[in-house]
């Protein structure tokens, strides 16, 4: 059974432009936050604290966050990676906060310098601290089904990280398949061992990249397994800096495409949507992947 509704969860602002080579300004960040919110999306990603020289594209945080945090009906969270970041953004008020863990040895070195065990001690606390302050804490785990460097990631490490991150007190994990690689099989392969080793589906949501043309297959099959929240990227902005051969989140509007062919609710206007990731790609100067931005654009 399909759900009758699905929370979109909107990256276009952070994973979309932290890979993005234009510079934009907060100024254009925030209004691209502002329209993402006119066109009816509820939760926004809207940047990382994290150190500013790892990426430079998020380093305006600090300007950013205070020019959008009081946007009314918008839940606006944001990546920490660790205490530092985390007191950035809990000294800005932010009260959604994700830390973001990598299901593979070496993505954990390239994106936080740390082995994997490493970067699961440096969360522990951060979620901790996140909870006694009342946010809301999401946790990622990256490379889920392939990574660049190590290939095949076997399921029961996926679920170690993914059980180890509950286990620590975070609300909500996103599954991500950071270099697109995964197929339906999989995904429900992943899903049903989540679930026998404790991890219920209503705390999971599934982040999909559509480099091999599968991010909506595999959507479809976890909506199927009874997932509804799916990360998606406003015109298919963006992948990852320190993942080779990460391109295209899945575009927003194809997800809303498909969600609405299937009478499934997401609050979200697909013109107005469209309009907006139209507007942002003439500031990045390059057109919008998406192929539903373009067919709706060139109508
Ligand atoms: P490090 O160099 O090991 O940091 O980097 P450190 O702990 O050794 O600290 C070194 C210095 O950095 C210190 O300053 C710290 O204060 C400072 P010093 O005392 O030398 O003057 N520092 C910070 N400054 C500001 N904000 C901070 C911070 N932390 C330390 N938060 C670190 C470790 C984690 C900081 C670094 O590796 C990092 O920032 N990594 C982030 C990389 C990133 O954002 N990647 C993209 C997001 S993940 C992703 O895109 C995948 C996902 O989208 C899912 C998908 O698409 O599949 C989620
Ligand atoms: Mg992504």
């Amino acid at each position: 059974d399909l759900p009758a509704r699905v929370r979109i969860h909107e990256v276009g602002a952070r994973d979309g432009l932290q890979n993005e080579k234009t510079a934009v300004p907060a100024e254009v960040k925030a209004e691209f936050i502002r329209r993402l919110a006119a066109a009816g999306l509820t939760t926004i990603e809207a940047t990382s604290f994290v150190h500013p020289a790892w990426v430079p594209q998020l380093a305006d945080a600090e300007q950013l966050f205070p020019m959008i945090k009081d946007l009314p009906g918008v839940e606006l969270p944001v990546l920490v990676p660790n205490r530092r970041g985390l007191e950035r953004a809990l000294g800005l008020g932010a009260d959604r906060v994700a830390v973001f863990a990598s299901a593979t040895e070496s993505f954990a070195k390239a994106n936080l310098n740390r082995s994997l065990d490493e970067s699961l001690a440096v969360f522990e606390p951060v979620v901790r601290q996140a909870k006694d302050a009342g946010a809301h804490v999401r946790g990622y785990v990256s490379m889920c089904f392939g990574d660049p460097w190590e290939g095949a990631v076997p399921l029961h490490q996926v679920s170690r990280v993914c059980t180890a991150l509950k286990d620590m007190g975070c609300d909500e994990l996103s599954l991500g398949d950071t270099i697109g690689v995964a197929t339906p099989g999989h995904v429900l392969e992943l899903l049903a061992l989540l679930n026998e080793k404790g991890v219920p589906t209503n705390m999971i949501g599934v982040h999909f990249h559509d480099t091999y043309g599968q991010a909506l297959a595999n959507t479809y099959a976890a909506l199927e397994h009874g997932v509804t929240t799916v990360d998606a990227s406003a015109g298919g902005l963006g992948g990852c800096p320190y993942a080779k051969s990460a391109t295209g989140n899945l575009a927003t509007e194809d997800l809303v495409w498909m969600l609405h062919g299937l009478g499934i609710e997401t609050g979200v206007d697909l013109d107005r949507l469209t309009a907006t990731s139209v507007w942002m790609a003439a500031h990045l100067d390059r057109p919008s992947p998406s192929r539903t931005v373009r067919a709706l654009s060139h109508k």
